[in-house]
């Protein structure tokens, strides 16, 4: 039978307690409502009427002043959609007769599946709160933590689920926060791909069911990323409301967005309940991964610079060097020697490339794979990770101090999760892969995965790479990992325990990361997965930078380098140039070199070309234009990012500014991919200047019009824009200024 009602407004016009004004977090005892303020965004939840926690507001920053009262349950709306269901909580427990996405679902020792969570205490924790649920029966504690950033308003959830009974209970689905959306009309963006095509920026309707955003390979994958942004209907790039939100797991994830049957929009993330099933035992604990939110009034360009500078002053590590600093270091200019040679390393074709690399003005030679165990191809010696004696005879050192001697530090490649069947490691311990014993063990790649939730794997994993950085001066290790999981087995658990293996094989990843960098703290880590296969901020806290593609095709990368920077900063962005034409991801595309660096230099640069066979007129325009990158670096890479011109959808023009924190500097890059019906590049009306403060103009390379200013205001260039000379024309073009305040 159904039961119409109104579904009256949640909010009610009552005198309220007035927050205080001192901190960023303020708890409402009268009406149980907890409030984080941080940047633009308030964020405010309460305990609800009937005792579960209850999302008020998630937007722009509120009043001070402002308040509100107790959350009341939303109301039935017909018998078949229950208050229980209509009610946009904190974390809802599987039970009551939930519908949408729990945020916990368990099986008791007992077979009874019912969890109807509600608050039971909380403690305040200097940026938010720590809040404690309960069953309404059982001793299933789960702690949910909420941080909110002051600067950014981006707000960082979590949850540690608990055991407290004397049985074990099996967890089938954890997430890590649920979000709530006001009512309206959205447009959901999200990342997808594959291998050398990473990073599509996708963007649809939020409609009513579920888009499920996911990955069910072990690791975060290249199909797709967990990141999402939800704009408002009227909202664009560069104005009107964004939600956003990334998600910190680098193992199986997923996020959900869903719009109920009273069009209510919902956002979870966390575990991948897919093949879950994580038991917890009396006494046990269960961490989520934290999942991170924000709120941008400036379109997706104001969502993506919040990311990034979150990520730059927040998630990202610290070296020795860097310390106590607001952000990392910019990235050196790194050689990478894997186009060029591939597998086919030695010392002395090594060390002439080193030499080419340094008359070009790199930091950083980096050997990818090929020096270890008896790795001629990928067939063999994965796992092996002693020097291979045939290209190696004298070692590692005296290469690396050619390359020390040449004014450059010394990097290397490692894959330490996997084998090779063809390995002394596997001949020594063929059950230290995953797999369920009998079955066969599906090669990719010629490789299987070491399962790294094995305290020995993991042991012996840190140990071998502690082992490589006390005996080699390493400054930079390249972290692959080249293929995702199958027959994810873990046969020295108890079968009803064994996926404990989704989440302890990447909290292991995370514990020698973690370790690695304790013990060495000035080595930096590369984060590569066949390119961007293993991109997430849970792996970003503990590597300072990615591989995001295998594809380094100069005009490919424009958009996987658009797509990349909707989630992650540019900081974290390698980029190499590469030979031109060259088929190793199938691409024949013949390019410059201006092209191909300038392409490159939108993120942090690197050469990965056959440099032995450039010539000196080629070697001179890429020496010149690293000296121009290095004077621009910080601004292109930690500064505020501005997409004028997307190179999605065939565009035939495309363009990047980027403007320094104090707004003193920007450096502006133009592509052009085809010009058509003799098209001029469109006039760049440049953003986030000081209108007020004067900027002169200077080329990178490419010439602009004729009557451009040698300097005029931020106003000028934000309101006349810049003009490119009419020369710049024809197939794969870029140009690239710098404008410094005077
Ligand atoms: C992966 C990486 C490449 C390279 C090769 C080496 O594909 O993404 O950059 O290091 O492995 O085998």
């Amino acid at each position: 039978m159904l039961k119409f009602i109104s579904l009256a407004p949640i909010l009610l016009a009552a005198p309220m307690l007035v927050f205080a004004q001192t901190s960023n977090v303020r708890f409402d005892a009268g009406g149980k409502v907890f409030r984080l303020d941080g940047g633009g965004v308030s964020y405010v939840f309460g305990v609800n009427t009937r005792g579960e926690l209850q999302q008020l507001y998630w937007g722009g920053r509120l009043g001070a002043a402002d308040s509100f009262p107790q959350a009341k349950p939303m109301p039935e709306w017909a018998s078949f959609d229950s208050s229980y269901n209509n009610t946009p909580q904190e974390f809802a427990g599987w039970g009551a007769g939930l519908f949408n996405e729990p945020a916990l679902k368990v099986t008791f020792a007992d077979g009874n599946r019912d969890l109807v969570l509600h608050y039971e205490s909380h403690v305040e924790t200097g940026h938010g709160f720590d809040v404690v649920l309960k069953d309404i029966a059982r001793p299933i504690f789960v702690t949910l933590h909420y941080e909110m950033d002051a600067t950014s308003g981006i707000l960082a959830r979590s949850a540690t689920i608990e055991n407290r009974g004397a049985d074990s209970v099996t967890i089938e689905q954890a997430v890590a926060a649920a979000w709530a959306l006001p009512a309206g009309h959205y447009t959901l963006n999200y990342l997808t791909g594959r291998w050398a095509g990473e990073w599509t920026l996708n963007q649809e309707p939020v409609l009513p069911g579920a888009r499920v955003i996911e990955s069910r390979r072990g690791s975060t994958g290249h199909q797709a990323n967990p990141w999402f942004a939800i704009q408002a209907g009227d909202a664009d790039e560069d104005h009107g409301g964004v939600w956003f939100g990334a998600l910190a797991w680098s193992g199986s994830w997923r996020i959900t967005v869903e719009q109920d049957q009273l069009d209510a929009v919902r956002v979870t993330g966390g575990f991948n309940p897919f093949d879950f099933g994580y038991v917890l035992k009396a006494g046990e604990k269960l961490e989520t991964p934290v999942f991170y939110g924000g709120y941008a009034q400036d379109g997706l360009g104001g969502a993506s610079r919040l990311l990034h500078r979150y990520e730059l002053e927040h998630i990202l590590p610290r070296t020795q060097a860097t310390a106590g600093q607001a952000v990392p270091k910019v990235r050196p200019v790194i050689y990478n020697s894997w186009e060029a040679t591939e597998f086919r390393v030695s010392e002395a074709g090594q060390m002439a490339l080193a030499e080419k690399a340094a008359a070009l003005g790199v930091d950083r030679f980096v050997m990818d794979d090929g020096w270890f165990g008896q790795r001629k191809d990928d067939r063999a010696g994965l796992g092996d990770w002693y020097v291979n004696k045939e290209k190696f005879p004298r070692g590692l050192k005296p290469l690396i101090d050619r390359v020390h001697a040449l004014g450059m530090d010394f990097g290397l490649w490692v894959e330490p999760e996997m084998v090779n069947p063809d390995s002394d490691l596997y001949r020594a311990h063929p059950d230290w892969v995953l797999h369920f014993p009998g079955r066969p063990e599906s090669e990719q790649r010629n490789q299987l995965v070491l399962n790294l939730a094995r305290p020995d794997v993991k042991d012996y994993v840190l140990s071998f790479l502690d082992k490589l950085l006390a005996e080699n001066d390493i400054a930079f290790l390249k972290w692959d990992y080249n293929r995702n999981w199958s027959e994810p087995g873990w046969d020295q658990l108890p079968p009803a325990e064994q996926k404990r293996v989704y989440v302890a094989f990447t909290e292991n990843l995370y514990a020698i990361l973690s370790e690695l960098r304790k013990r060495h703290p000035k080595v930096e880590i590369e984060n590569c997965s066949g390119g961007g296969g293993r991109v997430d901020l849970g792996i970003l806290r503990y590597t300072d930078e990615v591989w995001p593609s295998d594809n380094t095709d100069p005009f490919d990368r424009l958009t996987i380098q658009d797509g990349f920077t909707y989630a992650y900063t540019p900081q974290v962005m390698m980029a190499w140039v590469t030979d031109s034409p060259h088929d190793l991801e199938h691409q024949v595309r013949v390019t410059s070199i201006p092209y191909r660096m300038l392409s490159s230099m939108q993120g942090s640069l690197g050469i990965g070309a056959n440099i032995a066979n450039w010539t000196p007129a080629e070697m001179t325009t890429a020496k010149r234009l690293i000296v121009a990158y290095h004077e621009v670096q910080p601004t292109i890479v930690q500064g505020a990012l501005y997409r004028l011109i997307s190179p999605r959808n065939g565009s035939e023009f495309s363009a990047t500014q980027t403007v320094r924190a104090d707004k003193g500097q920007s450096v502006v890059f133009a592509f052009i991919h085809s010009t058509e019906k003799g098209h001029s590049f469109p006039t760049l009306k440049l953003k986030g200047l000081d209108p007020a403060a004067q900027y002169a103009l200077t080329s990178i390379e490419g010439k602009v019009s004729a009557g451009t200013p040698a300097a005029a205001s931020g106003a000028w260039w934000m309101n006349h824009g810049l003009d490119f000379d009419n020369g710049f024309r024809g197939d794969f073009q870029a140009a690239a200024v710098r404008l410094d305040r005077k």
